[in-house]
């Protein structure tokens, strides 16, 4: 009889799964917690989530929706409350004329940019994607056997213009994926660019994902940006993939959404149904309480962003300093995306043996670029203390000197 090794072995999958690579930032940041686990000092700055843990008015909520008995299955789409919240707070905080219809919940950002992408796209249709981009985004374009197409955006400091975009469309293109505030360069698109982008787009018949995940996270003077603002012709190409992860320290309630129109939002829903159903009902309950408290939510958005923007104005202008590091300053998310090709040579041949480098003789555990189409670079979460950024420069800084 064979054994179970043997049986695996043997094992046949599906075409479509191993054309998907796992994610590199999770594995960056399995090791830095191997490392922690083994009682080594580590500092960890792979986090791509807030330390902070999630304010206590919105736990309140997810209690008060338990009491009540929100703990049966909900609409694929979510609860009416939820839809009529996330459309209420479109239209409050950004003047956004929202339709709860063109509202549905989803299991995280994650699982909207799924439901999306699977949607629209068929095999061998093209898809562009802005390059450094978020790994998950052309691996899920693998999964369903369409061809990413990269768009370099290092000649313009890493900020997508729609002249690139413009220069990219072919008759294949069927999807632009877009992200800003970037993960993992920090940079944001300006409004009037992000505009220009969609229009381009929507008159050439392309559509476009924008990824919102880091939405309330610009720094000022920089400003917010929803495409949900645009006008219904240009709203029509559009699908929004919207998080609570990040925005309101919420990474593990596994809760997000999509804007978009109301056919695009049926064929996800149907694909929803067959698989996850609906993110958790007492978590979805608990959001739509929370929106529907803005001045709170505008409150925790407000503490938090502030402490991100002191650490921000203190870890650049330092790794400014560090010969060899050039990095400019994020104006949204919470990474610093650091450019180490001038280090590249004997010592180390590539940013991944950099950052294997200063895991291995310091402990501080940054992601290579690679990973996000990036070789040369790395990537510095500064979603950690103040102290823990101090120690890193220090050690950073002695690790390039030695
Ligand atoms: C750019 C970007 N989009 C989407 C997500 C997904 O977040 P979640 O699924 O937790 O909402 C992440 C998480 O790291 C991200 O960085």
């Amino acid at each position: 009889m064979n054994d179970r090794s043997a049986i695996a072995k043997e094992m046949k999958f599906a075409r479509n799964i191993l054309k998907m690579k796992g994610s590199s930032t999770l594995k960056a940041a399995q090791t830095a917690t191997r490392l922690k686990e083994e009682g080594k000092d580590v500092i960890d700055l792979t986090v791509g989530e807030p330390d902070f843990d999630t304010p206590q008015f919105i736990k309140d909520y997810a209690l008060e929706g338990l009491q009540k008995g929100i703990t049966k299955y909900t609409p694929t789409a979510g609860l009416k409350t939820f839809k009529e919240s996330i459309s209420e707070y479109y239209s409050e905080v950004f003047g956004a004329d929202v339709s709860p219809n063109e509202v549905a919940a989803s299991c995280g950002g994650k699982q909207a940019l799924f439901n999306a992408i699977n949607t629209l796209v068929d095999e061998g249709e093209e898809v562009l994607i802005p390059k450094p981009y978020w790994v998950t985004f052309p691996e899920i374009v693998n999964f369903v056997g369409a061809e990413n197409v990269f768009i370099d955006t290092e000649e313009t400091d890493f900020v997508l213009t729609a002249d690139q975009v413009r220069d990219a469309i072919t008759p294949k293109t069927r999807l632009l994926i877009v992200n800003s505030p970037n993960n993992p360069t920090g940079r944001v698109i300006p409004p009037v660019e992000m505009r220009k982008i969609i229009e381009t787009c929507a008159e050439r018949g392309v559509y476009v994902i924008t990824d919102e995940c880091y939405l309330l996270f610009v720094y000022p003077p920089g400003e917010i940006f929803t495409a949900a603002v645009l006008p219904e012709e240009l709203r029509k190409y559009v699908c929004i993939a919207g998080s609570f992860s990040k925005s309101f320290a919420m990474t593990g309630w596994r809760i997000g959404y999509t804007i978009a129109g109301e056919e695009w939002t049926k064929q996800m829903l149907k694909l929803q149904s067959h698989s996850a159903s609906h993110p958790t009902s007492f978590v979805q309950y608990a959001c739509a309480r929370a929106l529907q408290n803005s001045d709170a939510m505008g409150n925790a958005v407000g503490e938090m962003l502030a402490e991100y923007e002191r650490r921000r104005d203190y870890l650049i202008p330092e790794l400014q300093k560090i010969d060899g590091l050039k990095t400019e300053m994020p104006e949204g998310a919470f990474y610093a995306f650091v450019d180490v090709r001038d280090l590249l040579g004997d010592r180390f041949a590539t940013s991944n043996d950099f950052a294997e480098g200063l895991l291995s003789s310091e402990f501080v555990v940054t992601t290579d670029g690679a990973g996000f189409g990036a070789d040369g670079f790395v990537r510095i979460s500064y979603a950690t203390s103040m102290e823990n950024l101090k120690r890193a420069v220090e050690k950073i800084a002695g690790f390039i000197d030695q």
